[in-house]
Formats: C-alpha cells, sequence, structure tokens
C-alpha cells in the first residue's frame, strides 16, 4: 500500500479530531442521540467516552492506546435499539470521516467500522 494512505498518516491528533466531530453529531442527532442520552449522564460521562473512544481507534487503526474494553458486552447492556440504527451510525461517521481527511484515509476507517458494526450487529441479533 502506498504510504501516504497508510495507517501511518493516522495519528493520536487525527483520531481526537474525528472522535470529537462524530460524537457532537452524535449527540445531536435525533435517533442516536437519546440512545447515548441514556447512559451517558453528565458532561464528565462524555468526556470519559471521547477518551475512551481515542484509545479505541487508536487501538485499531495504529495497534496504540490503552483501550482493553468489550465493546461487544457493552453494546449488549444497552437498552434494546433498532439494529437498522448501525447504518446511521454508519453515515454519520462516514460523514465525518470525509469531513476530515482524504477519500483514502476515509475509506481505511470505514473499512474497520464496517466490520466492526457488523460484528457488533450480529452479536447482538443472536442475543434478542
Ligand atoms: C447504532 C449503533 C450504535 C449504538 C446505538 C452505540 C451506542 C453506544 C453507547 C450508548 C455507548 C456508551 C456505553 C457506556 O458507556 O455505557 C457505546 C460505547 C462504545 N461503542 Fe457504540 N454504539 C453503536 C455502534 C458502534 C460501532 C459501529 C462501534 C465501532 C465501530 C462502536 C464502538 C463503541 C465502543 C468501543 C464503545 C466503548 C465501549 C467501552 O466502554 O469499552 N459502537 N456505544
Amino acid at each position: 500500500m502506498n504510504s501516504s494512505v497508510s495507517s501511518h498518516s493516522i495519528g493520536h491528533q487525527e483520531i481526537e479530531r474525528l472522535v470529537t466531530l462524530f460524537y457532537r453529531k452524535v449527540r445531536e442527532d435525533r435517533q442516536l442521540g437519546p440512545l447515548f442520552h441514556e447512559v451517558l449522564l453528565s458532561e464528565e460521562a462524555w468526556s470519559q467516552h471521547n477518551d475512551r473512544m481515542v484509545s479505541f481507534w487508536r487501538s485499531v487503526m495504529c495497534g496504540e492506546g490503552w483501550y482493553k474494553g468489550n465493546p461487544k458486552k457493552v453494546h449488549m447492556e444497552l437498552e434494546p435499539f433498532d439494529l437498522m440504527l448501525f447504518e446511521h451510525w454508519l453515515v454519520l461517521f462516514e460523514e465525518s470521516t470525509r469531513e476530515l481527511f482524504s477519500q483514502e484515509i476515509s475509506a481505511l476507517f470505514m473499512n474497520k467500522s464496517r466490520a466492526i458494526a457488523a460484528v457488533l450487529k450480529a452479536t447482538l441479533k443472536r442475543v434478542r
């Protein structure tokens, strides 16, 4: 792969900008917002969520970061929601990557996020 489009172009700062922009959209989103507001009850909780997501994406994209969580378990413990919302999550995420990055970098994020979304969705489908 050409190094200009490899994950080497993605660092802590890029991921922090992406996570901040994406969750700003999520918070204001009519469909996704309420699902997050149900569990993230304070500004501090949102800020911790942001930090966790930065670390999650650093580990996914760069093999760095302290993230050691269990996303399957965390999503299984949410109030059941319409699994079609994964499509909407991906649309907002893609919109965010496109606002910040080149098409190549955006595609790197989208390949990962689509794969993870598929795993999460299949897990939730199984337990319902
Ligand atoms: C409709 C789809 C989704 C909904 C409604 C959703 C909702 C949430 C909520 C409410 C939390 C906070 C949970 C808490 O702090 O108790 C969370 C955490 C998280 N989400 Fe999602 N999510 C969705 C899709 C995704 C996707 C596609 C990914 C990855 C590509 C993802 C990755 C994560 C991770 C890594 C966490 C942190 C887990 C932890 O605490 O260790 N989510 N999600």
